[in-house]
C-alpha cells in the first residue's frame, strides 16, 4: 500500500520550472510585472546548463560592419532548412537587438571593441545581404557568454524577488479534468518533502534531453524533464527527429569547443592536412551550418581520412592565431583543450568529433509561448495554463537545424515573451480554480512506486543501453534499416523500465531515485526521436537519411507531432509549417536549394 505523504501547498500566479536563461528571464519578467512568481529548479540556478554556452548570442547590432535583422531572419530560415516557422523567426530576429541591449543594461560583461561597443564574432551560417557576405553577428563575452548571462539573469531574478525553490525536482504536471494545466508537483531533494505548486500559468523551461545519447555536450542534468512531463500528461512533442551534432566536441570527452574558434579564424583538417570544408561548402567553408560541417567531417572519417591511431576524428587548428587573441577571446576553450585533450592550443590542433549538442524538437508552442495540443481540425489549439520556452520548447525558430548563437537568443527573447503573455492573461492574486480528480495524486503515486521499484535492472544499466542505442541508430547519417532496428531496440529498452531496481528508499538526497525519475523522462523522448526519424523519409537539416538523400518539400515540409503513452505506444501526426510573417516589414523566404 502506498505510504501517505504530507503535501505542502503553494499558490502562485506563475510557476516557472527551470532556472536556466529562459526560466530566469521569464521568471523575473513575471515578477517585474507584479505577478507572484515561483522558480523551481533541480540545481542551483547558476549551475543550469546555460552556464556552459560559450560562443555568444546573435543579434544584428552591426557593431562590426553592416548588418540587418532581415539578413538574420533569412539566415535562420535557410539554417532551419525551411522547417522553421517564419512568423516566430521574424519575431526572434527583430527582438534580438533590444534583447541584447537589455542584457547589456542588466550588466552582462560583454567583450568590447576598441570603441567600446559590444564585440561580435562570425558564426556558422550567419551572412549579410542574403548569403552574399559574412556577418559578425554573435555578441560574445570571451568564450563564456552563457556563464556571464546566467549570473546576470540570476541577479535580476533576485532583484525582482521571484521566489526560488532550489533543488526541487518537478515530478509531474497537475492537469484538470478538462485538460487545463493547474500547476506542478515537486519533490524537495534536501528534506524529502512533497510540494504542490498551483499557478495560473506553468512555464516549462527545463532544457533539452541531450543525455539520451552516449556522447553529448549537455550536462548530466539535461534529461528533458519538461518533455517527459508533457508526454505523461498525454500531450505531444514536435520535430523530435532533429537532433543537432555540434562539429567540435573534444574527441573522447565530448566537451564543447565553441564554433567561435572557427569564427576567430580556426579551421578543420583531415589526415592529409587538407582543409576539406572547402570541398563541401566552397563559400562558407568552416563556417557552414552545423549539420553541413558535421556531415562533412563524418564523410572524411568514413572515407579513411580521419586523424589519430584509429583515424576516427578530425583536427581543429587555432595554433596559427595570435596567442594574445586566444587568451583574450578564447581562454575557456584553451583550458578545456588542456584539461580534456592534453593539448596546448597555441602549439597543436585539438582532436574533435561531431557530438550531440542540441534538440531542435520539443514541446510545441505558438509565438506567445503557449503550449499547443494540435488536432487536425485545430492545429493551433492551446493547452490552457501551460507554456514552454528555451530548448524544452519547439516554437519553432530552429526548424531542422539551429544556427549557432541562436539558442541564447531564443532563451531571452521567448523568456521575455512568456512574461509578457502572462502579464496579459493572468490577474495578480486571482483565485485558483478548483482542482480536478488528480490534484497531484498520480505524481505522488508514481514517485512512491519508483521509490519501491524492486526489479533486477540498475537504472544506470538501462540508461547505458538507451544511450548506446541512440548513438548507434540515430546518428549524423541515418538509414531506414538502421532506424527500424533502433526502434526495436529502444522500444524494448523502454519496456525495461518495469524491471528497474531502486535500492535507496530514502526521500532525502536519494540520487538513485532522482536518476530513475530522470530516466523516466529520457526514455520516452528517446523512443519518439527514433520513431519520428524513421517515419520522415527525406533529408532535411539534421535529419540526414542515406536512403532518402534529398529534401522533399512536397511531402515533408511539415512538423512532426508525436505522442508516446505510458505503455510506450507511439502516435504520429503532422502539422503545417508557417510560411508567412507576422508583419509586412519582411518578405517570407520561399524554399530553395540550401548551399553554403
Ligand atoms: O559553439 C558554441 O559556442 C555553441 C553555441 C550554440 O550552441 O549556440
Amino acid at each position: 500500500m502506498m505510504k501517505s505523504y504530507k503535501i505542502i501547498d503553494h499558490e502562485f500566479d506563475v510557476v516557472v520550472v527551470g532556472a536556466g536563461g529562459a526560466g530566469l528571464r521569464a521568471g523575473f519578467g513575471c515578477a517585474e510585472k507584479g505577478l507572484k512568481t515561483a522558480i523551481i529548479s533541480k540545481v542551483f540556478p547558476t549551475r543550469s546548463h546555460t552556464v556552459a554556452a560559450q560562443g555568444g548570442i546573435s543579434a544584428a547590432l552591426a557593431n562590426m560592419g553592416e548588418d540587418d535583422w532581415r539578413f538574420h531572419f533569412y539566415d535562420t530560415i535557410k539554417g532551419s532548412d525551411w522547417l522553421g516557422d517564419q512568423d516566430a523567426i521574424e519575431y526572434m530576429c527583430k527582438e534580438a537587438i533590444p534583447a541584447v541591449i537589455e542584457l547589456e543594461h542588466y550588466g552582462v560583461p560583454f567583450s568590447r571593441t576598441a570603441e567600446g561597443k559590444i564585440y561580435q564574432r562570425a558564426f556558422g551560417g550567419m551572412t549579410t545581404h542574403y548569403g552574399k557576405g559574412t556577418a559578425q553577428r554573435t555578441c560574445a563575452a570571451a568564450d563564456r557568454t552563457g556563464h556571464a548571462m546566467l549570473h546576470t539573469l540570476y541577479t535580476q531574478a533576485l532583484k525582482y524577488r521571484a521566489q526560488f525553490f532550489i533543488e526541487y525536482f518537478a515530478i509531474d504536471l497537475i492537469m484538470s479534468d478538462e485538460g487545463e494545466c493547474l500547476g506542478v508537483m515537486a519533490w524537495n531533494l534536501d528534506d524529502g518533502t512533497l510540494h504542490r505548486f498551483r499557478g495560473h500559468q506553468t512555464i516549462l523551461a527545463t532544457g533539452g534531453y541531450g543525455r539520451t545519447y552516449f556522447s553529448c555536450t549537455s550536462a548530466h542534468t539535461c534529461t528533458g524533464d519538461g518533455g517527459g512531463m508533457v508526454l505523461r500528461a498525454g500531450l505531444p512533442l514536435q520535430d523530435m527527429e532533429f537532433v543537432q551534432f555540434h562539429p567540435t566536441g573534444i574527441y573522447g570527452a565530448g566537451c564543447l569547443i565553441t564554433e567561435g574558434v572557427r569564427g576567430e579564424g580556426g579551421y578543420l583538417t583531415n589526415s592529409q592536412g587538407e582543409r576539406f570544408m572547402e570541398r563541401y561548402a566552397p563559400s562558407a567553408k568552416d563556417l557552414a551550418s552545423r549539420d553541413v560541417v558535421s556531415r562533412s567531417m563524418t564523410i572524411e572519417i568514413r572515407e579513411g581520412r580521419g586523424v589519430g591511431a584509429h583515424k576516427d576524428h578530425i583536427h581543429l587548428h587555432l595554433e596559427h592565431l595570435d596567442a594574445d587573441i586566444i587568451h583574450e577571446r578564447l581562454p575557456g576553450i584553451a583550458e578545456s583543450a588542456r584539461i580534456f585533450a592534453g593539448v596546448d592550443v597555441t602549439k597543436e590542433p585539438i582532436p574533435v568529433l561531431p557530438t550531440v549538442h542540441y534538440n531542435m524538437g520539443g514541446i510545441p508552442t505558438n509565438v506567445m509561448t503557449e503550449v499547443l495540443n494540435p488536432t487536425a481540425k485545430n492545429p493551433g489549439a492551446v493547452v490552457p495554463g501551460l507554456m514552454a520556452i528555451g530548448e524544452a520548447a519547439c516554437v519553432s525558430v530552429h526548424g531542422a537545424n539551429r544556427l549557432g548563437s541562436n539558442s541564447l537568443l531564443d532563451l531571452v527573447v521567448f523568456g521575455r515573451a512568456a512574461a509578457n503573455r502572462c502579464a496579459q492573461i493572468v490577474k495578480p492574486g486571482a483565485k485558483h480554480k478548483p482542482a480536478g480528480k488528480d490534484n497531484g495524486t498520480m505524481a505522488v503515486e508514481r514517485l512512491d512506486a519508483r521509490r519501491h521499484s524492486k526489479g533486477r535492472t540498475a537504472t544506470s544499466k538501462l540508461r547505458d543501453q538507451m544511450q548506446r542505442t541512440m548513438q548507434e541508430h540515430a546518428p549524423v547519417f541515418r538509414t531506414g534499416a538502421s532506424l527500424k532496428e533502433g526502434i526495436k531496440k529502444i522500444d524494448k529498452i523502454f519496456q525495461g523500465r518495469d524491471d528497474i531496481v531502486v535500492s535507496d528508499r530514502s526521500m532525502i538526497f536519494n540520487t538513485d531515485l532522482v536518476e530513475t525519475l530522470e530516466l523516466d523522462n529520457l526514455l520516452p523522448q528517446a523512443v519518439v526521436t527514433m520513431h519520428a526519424a524513421s517515419n520522415r523519409e527525406e533529408s532535411r537539416g539534421a535529419q540526414a537519411r542515406e536512403d532518402f538523400p534529398d529534401r522533399d518539400d512536397k511531402k515533408w515540409m511539415k512538423h512532426t507531432v508525436i505522442w508516446c503513452d505510458e505503455a510506450g505506444k507511439v502516435k504520429i501526426d503532422y502539422r503545417p509549417v508557417t510560411l508567412t510573417t507576422l508583419t509586412n516589414e519582411v518578405e517570407p523566404v520561399p524554399p530553395k536549394a540550401r548551399v553554403y
